[in-house]
């Protein structure tokens, strides 16, 4: 696939589909890592001489203008992370935009408003597609975060424009990609979150080609219950317990080491002060629930992280965001920072996580998409990526 360097980009309108899905608390960018990993591309089209017409969504606005979902602010802390000012437009398509873009100079940038305010986006409407690509001479699609949806302005505008990806786009392909088809050994990748069906898939795909594969959070219980072990009020899918048992065979036939808990942080409470105990999973009490993985558990993954050259890392083992629940998830993100093996870690909740312990800057990949690269990790095609270099 080429990349915004196989291009010359001199002089031209470039539109760049970034993922400027940033969370705002009354207006304020609370994170906006999503925005500073996009500097790159953004920088190497200023350096280059294109003008720059940024696009994104923001939220779900459903086909509406919600005014508190306008990418405003985005474009002010942009102009501060690049040290020149972005315009911002009020709209994504028409003729003020058409005219804005007229007046831009080589190295200008300017940031169309929530393309997520037209209802032909998510539906991926040709004809808001065509108005899209008629803003630019080529097509820069950044947005990794956005690619496991077929939009207008992540899939649709790509068949009408010469389209390429960004740099980050080609960095998260790179590394995700890298795990799935050529991985150092030991790979090991740790599956948590609390539902089992958000994981199945990931599951499946990754017992074809980990060396180890952790489980932690939610999802375990309806492993151990399907092991027969009392789980207490713990979380489970009981439909899903012969498939818990399909991925422990499967695992076998594959070589892979799959991990579970071995000892549970159980509660009384999903609250700050709750009381609670550490049992081994044989011994979880019928009226306790369990919240995180116990400290033996977290020792024997550690153990097997330090090991690893590859370790990809896509959900939370407890509920991180409560004090008493929250040892086992920052021990796996200790034990990532620790180790000499390259850590990846899938967005979303994850990188949440990594975040509050402040691990980041101790991880070697932290991706900026929370679905899609769940959706990659998966097996599954990007639609926003396959669109690429259509035209
Ligand atoms: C994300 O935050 O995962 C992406 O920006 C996609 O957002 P969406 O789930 O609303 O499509």
């Amino acid at each position: 696939k080429k990349s915004v360097r196989d291009v010359d980009v001199s002089g031209k309108k470039v539109f760049v589909r970034v993922d400027f899905n940033v969370p705002l608390e009354n207006g304020a960018i609370t994170d906006d890592t999503r925005i500073r990993e996009t500097l790159p591309t953004i920088r190497f089209l200023i350096e280059r001489g294109a003008k720059i017409i940024l696009a994104s969504h923001l939220g779900r606005p459903k086909g509406q203008v919600v005014e508190e979902m306008r990418l405003t602010p985005v474009a002010a802390r942009l102009g501060e992370l690049l040290g020149k000012p972005v315009a911002k437009a009020n709209e994504a398509i028409g003729d003020a935009v058409k005219a804005q873009i007229a007046g831009l100079n080589d190295g200008d940038v300017l940031l169309l408003e929530n393309v997520r305010f037209y209802e032909g986006e998510e539906k991926n409407d040709p004809a808001l597609a065509k108005s899209f690509a008629e803003l630019a001479d080529l097509y820069v699609n950044d947005a990794f975060g956005a690619a496991h949806r077929a939009h207008a302005s992540t899939e649709g505008i790509a068949h009408h424009v010469p389209a390429v990806s960004g740099l980050l786009m080609e960095k998260e392909l790179e590394v995700l990609g890298k795990a799935l088809t050529n991985p150092d050994r030991p790979f090991t990748a740790i599956v948590g979150g609390s539902k089992v069906k958000d994981k199945i898939a990931v599951i499946d795909n990754l017992l074809n080609i980990a060396d180890n594969l952790l489980i932690g959070g939610g999802l375990s219980y309806t492993f151990l219950k399907a092991q027969g072990y009392e789980i207490g009020k713990s979380l489970v899918d009981n439909e899903k317990l012969d498939l818990a048992l399909g991925f422990m065979k499967k695992a076998k036939e594959k070589g892979c080491n799959l991990m579970l808990p071995v000892d549970i942080v159980i509660g009384d409470a999903f609250s700050n002060d709750a009381n609670t105990r550490v049992v081994p999973i044989n011994e979880i009490p019928a009226d306790w629930e369990g919240f995180d993985i116990g400290p033996k558990t977290r020792e024997l993954y550690a153990d097997i992280i330090a090991k690893s050259r590859l370790i990809v890392w896509n959900g939370p083992m407890g509920v991180f965001e409560l004090n008493p629940y929250l040892n086992g998830t920052k021990a796996i993100a200790e034990a990532c920072a620790k180790t000499g093996g390259y850590t990846v870690i899938g967005g979303g909740d994850s990188a949440a996580a990594v975040e509050k312990f402040r691990l980041a800057d101790k991880m070697d990949h932290i991706s900026t998409g929370g679905g899609a690269s769940l959706e990659f990790m998966e097996g599954k095609a990007l639609p926003g990526v396959v669109a690429l270099n259509d035209k």
